[in-house]
Formats: C-alpha cells, structure tokens, sequence
C-alpha cells in the first residue's frame, strides 16, 4: 500500500480545525502529495493544496454545511445526525470520501467505482449553530447485495476515534439490515481495528439481548413456562449474522459443550454479562433510537 505513491509527502490533513496525521497514502492526483499538508473541507471533502485556497473555500466558496444527500436519522439530544448518500447522484463527494478513508485504510479500496455504493455519513451537529453538521465517519454498503454484506467499508476519522461512534456507525447498518427483514455481516477481511470494534460490537449486542430475554422471562414466568433462546432468534433479534452471534456468545462465554454428548448449549451467567453491559453504559456513548430513522429500503 505504501508503494502507491513512493514519492507522496503527504504527511497530515487539515480538517476543520485539526491538523490530523495521515496513516496510510491514498492515490490523490500527483501534484497534491507533493506537500506535505493537504486541506479537505469536511463538507464537500474537496481536498485543496493551498491554505489560501482553503481559506476562501471555506469563507466563500463552499455553501454547504452538512454532507448531500438525505438526512435519515436525526437526534437533537444525543447531537448527531446520518446522511445518506447515493455514489451515483454524489460521484465526487464520494470520490473524495473513499480517497479521505484510504488515508487511514492499508488494505485497497475503491476510490473512482463508487455508483454502486450507498455511503452513511455520521455527523455531530454544532452546539451552536443548529444548521451546521460536523462530519465524524461513514460506513458505504452495496446496493445490490446478493451476499449478506451490510458494510463495507467503515471509518471514524481519528479526531472523533475512541468515543462510540465506530459503535454507532456499526449498530446503524445493522438496524438498517433489520428494517430491510435481513441479517447482515460485515465485509472481510477486516482491519485489525475493524476486527475490534465489531468483536466488541458483537459481544455487547448478544449481552443486552440475552439479559433482556432472561429479564422478560423472570417477569413473565406464569405466561411462558420454558424460555428459549437459539442462534437463529439472537440473529433475527440483532440483524447479525448465525455465525457472528457464535462469536459474540463465545464472548460472553455462553456458549458450552455437553462433555458428554458434544453438543452445544447457551448457557447465561446474569451477572456476567450484566457486568459487560454496566461497563459499557458507565462510558455514556451515544446510542441510537431505532424510532428515529427517516428511511425505508429501496424495494
Ligand atoms: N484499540 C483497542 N480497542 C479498540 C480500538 C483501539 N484503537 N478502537 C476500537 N477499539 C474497540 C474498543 O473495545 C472500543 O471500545 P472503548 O473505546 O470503549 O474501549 C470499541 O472497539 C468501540 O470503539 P469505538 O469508539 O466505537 O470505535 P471508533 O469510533 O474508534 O471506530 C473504527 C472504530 C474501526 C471505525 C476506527 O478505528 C477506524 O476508522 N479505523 C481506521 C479504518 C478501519 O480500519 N476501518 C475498518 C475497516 S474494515
Ligand atoms: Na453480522
């Protein structure tokens, strides 16, 4: 990947305020990883070389203040809203998203081919100014998924890393697989932080589950004598994959085979995974509402 560009020198970006290190190079035309700085307005993503030039696209030039696209989830408490964007109708914003993503991507990704893409885009909206959305990451989705992929490419910019928003962004795709009655899984190969984030992704969403099933049935023991929980309900439940829940049971270690007959049964321990979900609430991330979202799947 670093030999793509062996004589890029682009070191850092200017987004917003930050001055952000590069990762990774991306195949930004020649005479834009000359320098070692490149300015990239966060709405359009127009990448730009000279701060002067940045300056006045940023004053006069750019008019925009939020991704294009659709707006389809919105949550004025929690402050964020997600875009949707078509890589048909949006080809250069999407362009430069692919090539802003690259930066902190090793592995290829598409940069020019991106009309059969569908990009979400997670924006913060501005404390002060109500109109004005700050762009945080975005996950892209193929359109005509004959496969179970529900993303493809996933993204927080470093700025907004290690907050809950690569979380959010995951738990998005999958309540839109679940709103279009499918199940879904990531494509692979995963980054080494992709593959940590969903693990942690996979092991918090089987643990809520689990403990509200247990829950429900504690409170409704006279209505429903046996509680049953399988593999396929956690994954018509999440959206997540059969094979993807196993890992997120593993986790939690409810997953145990009979020594004697080599079968496999969901065993939960209450506490454990109560304390899984504790842990995760006391970090008072931003979650997603499911009633928030403005979107139906394309028939
Ligand atoms: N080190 C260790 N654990 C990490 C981690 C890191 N750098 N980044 C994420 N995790 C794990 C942690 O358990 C984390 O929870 P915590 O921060 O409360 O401990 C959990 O994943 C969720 O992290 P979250 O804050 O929701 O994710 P994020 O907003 O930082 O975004 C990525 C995660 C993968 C989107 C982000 O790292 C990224 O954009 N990386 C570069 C691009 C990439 O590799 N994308 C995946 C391609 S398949
Ligand atoms: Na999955």
């Amino acid at each position: 990947p670093s030999t793509f560009y062996p004589e890029s020198k682009l070191a850092t970006i200017q987004f917003r305020n930050y001055e952000i290190e590069t990762w990774y190079t991306a195949p930004y035309p020649e005479e834009y990883t000359r320098s070692e700085k490149l300015y990239i307005c966060e709405h359009c993503l127009k990448y730009i070389s000279s701060p002067i030039s940045f300056e006045r696209h940023q004053l006069k030039k750019c008019i925009d203040n939020h991704p294009p696209g659709v707006e389809i989830y919105r949550d004025r408490v929690n402050g964020i809203a997600i875009w949707e964007v078509d890589g048909r109708k949006n080809i250069t914003y999407c362009q430069n998203l692919c090539l802003l993503a690259k930066l902190f991507l090793n592995s290829k990704t598409l940069y020019y081919d991106v009309e059969p893409f569908i990009f979400y885009i997670l924006t913060e909206i501005d404390k002060d100014d109500p109109l004005k959305y700050h762009f945080v990451g975005y996950f892209s989705k193929e359109k005509l998924n004959a496969s179970e992929y529900n993303v493809s490419c996933i993204l927080t910019l470093p700025i907004y890393q290690r907050k809950g928003y690569g979380h959010l962004l995951i738990d998005f795709s999958y309540l839109l697989s679940r709103t279009e009655f499918k199940c879904g899984t990531p494509e692979k190969p995963l980054s080494d932080l992709g593959l940590l984030s969903y693990r942690s992704y996979w092991k918090l969403t089987v643990a809520m589950k689990l403990f509200d099933l247990v829950e429900f049935h504690k409170l409704n023991k006279d209505k429903y004598k046996s509680l049953v929980i399988s593999v396929e309900i956690l994954s018509k439940l999440t959206g997540m994959t059969p094979s993807d829940v196993i890992v997120g049971l593993e986790q939690n270690r409810a997953l145990v085979k009979s020594p004697s007959t080599g079968k496999y049964a969901i065993c939960i321990n209450q506490n454990r995974i109560k304390k899984v979900i504790d842990n995760w609430k006391r970090k008072n991330y931003a979650t997603l509402d499911p009633l928030k979202l403005m979107w139906k799947p394309m028939l």
